[in-house]
């Protein structure tokens, strides 16, 4: 961890904190109080964790149960709509160093295979503050990661959510997790602007959306048809058949498997 601060990556500051409503609101507070992109916050619980589309995001008592962090970034100058699949790819590589056989589900769910089934092991929040006066435009990568669930009741939120360790069926360590995600969030942002044809070609091979049929809430309404590629701006294209739809944002059931 301390070399991942030290060295040539973007992450220069960790603040690891006990409770705190939310990570993200926390990195964003931090901004407004002078610090810059390579601030990282991890808490060990949230009292106020929030998902995407409006969701809360739940985790157990125990710090060690979930990763809740938050990374606080520069816009990059293109391709600010592949930063959510950054992310997934940083969160899968750091979770196959983990020993789990992760898959990603677009825009940015984490998959394990547990329990005879797909289960969502770690979600992303990305949000982007505009500049204002002195202080210039950021993102805030929030991630939070299922590392240990093994023995914690599901709520309805949670009922179809695994971990690593129920995955793997071993111990897992968020502090080596942790080192590992920057890393790789590091390596993957510095794709956005400079490789994206390779951040999107690693994105489409490990997205087990593509090829299944999907449906998709979006907020003009549900778009349902077969997943078949991935734009370079980063939204899903759906064969509906009465012609492809793109899909920039919503939230995606998989609802038939991939064809063998
Ligand atoms: C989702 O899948 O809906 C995204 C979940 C993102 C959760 C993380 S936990 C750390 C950070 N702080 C938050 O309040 N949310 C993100």
């Amino acid at each position: 961890m301390r070399d991942q601060l030290a060295g040539p990556g973007p992450w220069h500051r960790l603040e690891h904190l006990g409770e705190v409503g939310s990570t993200n609101d926390v990195a964003t507070r931090r901004v407004a109080e002078g610090a810059v992109a390579g601030l990282v916050v991890v808490a060990d619980r949230q009292t106020a964790g929030r998902g995407r589309l409006d969701r809360s995001w739940e985790s157990p008592e125990d710090p060690d149960a979930s990763l809740l962090v938050s990374f606080l970034s520069g816009v990059p100058p293109r391709g600010r709509s592949l930063v959510p699949l950054a992310a997934g790819l940083a969160v899968g590589d750091a979770l196959c160093r983990a020993g789990a056989d992760v898959a990603l589900k677009w825009p940015n769910d984490v998959l394990v295979d547990h329990d005879g089934g797909e289960r969502k092991c770690a979600g992303i929040l990305v949000e982007h503050h505009a500049a204002a006066g002195e202080r210039p435009a950021h993102l805030v990568v929030g991630i939070g990661i299922n590392l240990d669930w093994r023995g914690v009741e599901r709520d309805t939120e949670t009922a179809a959510w695994g971990s690593v360790a129920e995955a793997t069926g071993d111990d897992v360590d968020r502090w080596d997790v942790l080192a590992d995600l920057m890393r790789s969030l590091g390596a993957w942002m510095r794709d956005v602007p400079e490789h994206p044809e390779r951040l999107l070609g690693s994105y489409t091979s490990r997205c087990r959306t593509l090829g299944r049929g999907v449906q998709v809430a979006t907020p003009g309404g549900t778009v349902t048809g077969r997943a078949v590629r991935i734009t370079g701006e980063g939204a899903l294209v759906v064969d509906t058949g009465d012609g492809p739809v793109v899909v920039t944002a919503g939230d995606v059931v998989h609802v038939r498997p991939r064809p063998e």
